[in-house]
């Protein structure tokens, strides 16, 4: 049995949509670990389709929710970003070595939810005659993973507890537009992903607090370090903060976003 974090790399590196969230549905948390291995970082990362065309800022007029075409341009911006989650998780696992065996199955257990999610959405794009692919997307997120490359820390300072939380926040206005509009499949949809975000967030604040007392560092000012050294998006609210707290953000935490 290839060892997990092998497993995680070749999710990576799979280029094909289906055929990513189909092998990382597949990651076996249960699979042998080696947490000292540090891999040499192949060609092709992430492996990517030939469509969508990507670009670094997406700038188009949106069209309107009342017609099926906004709704699968909405539908198809949140496959994207689940598709980028696929990646950013199961990147997470082969590539920081020395860390627990909990840490390597909890994010490739996170990737496998991501799978999920991306699988939900590009066959509720299906069932509206469009797929995955159809739409241009934005390269944002994997350019987070990119700064971040180089240390675990900053990389969950700025992937889960700054991208992935911002979908927190995001995800009831975008419920509620999509709702309103009358496509109810899609509110269950973001009810089960908003569910299991809360938990990768948690994830993300798990390890974060682990390797900031590991370091000897006070988890609130090394983030606001972190989030500026490497540009991370400024946060702007209204903040889902319910959600926010579920996920272990702290009293203090919360109220420095304010
Ligand atoms: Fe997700
Ligand atoms: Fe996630």
């Amino acid at each position: 049995m290839p060892s997990l974090r092998h497993q995680a790399l070749a999710v990576v590196l799979e280029p094909n949509a289906d055929a990513k969230a189909a092998l990382a549905r597949t990651l076996d948390v249960h699979a042998p670990i080696d947490s000292s291995i540090t891999f040499p970082t192949p060609e092709g990362i992430p492996g990517r389709p030939a469509r969508p065309e990507l670009f670094p800022k997406l700038q188009y007029k949106k069209k309107p929710l009342t017609s099926v075409e906004g709704r699968a341009e909405l539908l198809h911006s949140l496959a994207h970003i689940e598709l980028n989650a696929i990646d950013l998780a199961a990147d997470v696992v082969w590539r920081f070595a020395g860390m627990p065996e909990d840490f390597y199955r909890q994010w490739a257990q996170v990737a496998r939810e991501e799978a999920l999610h991306f699988q939900l959405l590009r066959d509720h794009l299906r069932s509206m005659g469009h797929d995955y692919g159809d739409f241009p997307a934005h390269t944002g997120l994997w350019d987070m993973a990119e700064k971040t490359r180089h240390d675990v820390l900053a990389r969950l300072a700025l992937v889960p507890r700054t991208l992935e939380a911002r979908g927190l926040d995001a995800s009831p206005v975008v419920k509620n537009k999509l709702v309103g509009a009358g496509d109810h499949r899609a509110g269950e949809i973001l009810d089960i992903i908003l569910r299991d975000e809360i938990g990768h967030v948690a994830v993300g604040n798990h390890w974060y607090r682990y390797l900031c007392a590991q370091r000897g560092l006070d988890p609130v000012q090394t983030y606001a370090q972190l989030a500026s050294e490497h540009g991370a998006p400024r946060l702007q609210g209204p903040f889902n903060l319910a959600a926010r707290q579920a996920a272990g953000f702290t009293s203090e935490e919360l109220a420095a976003l304010a």
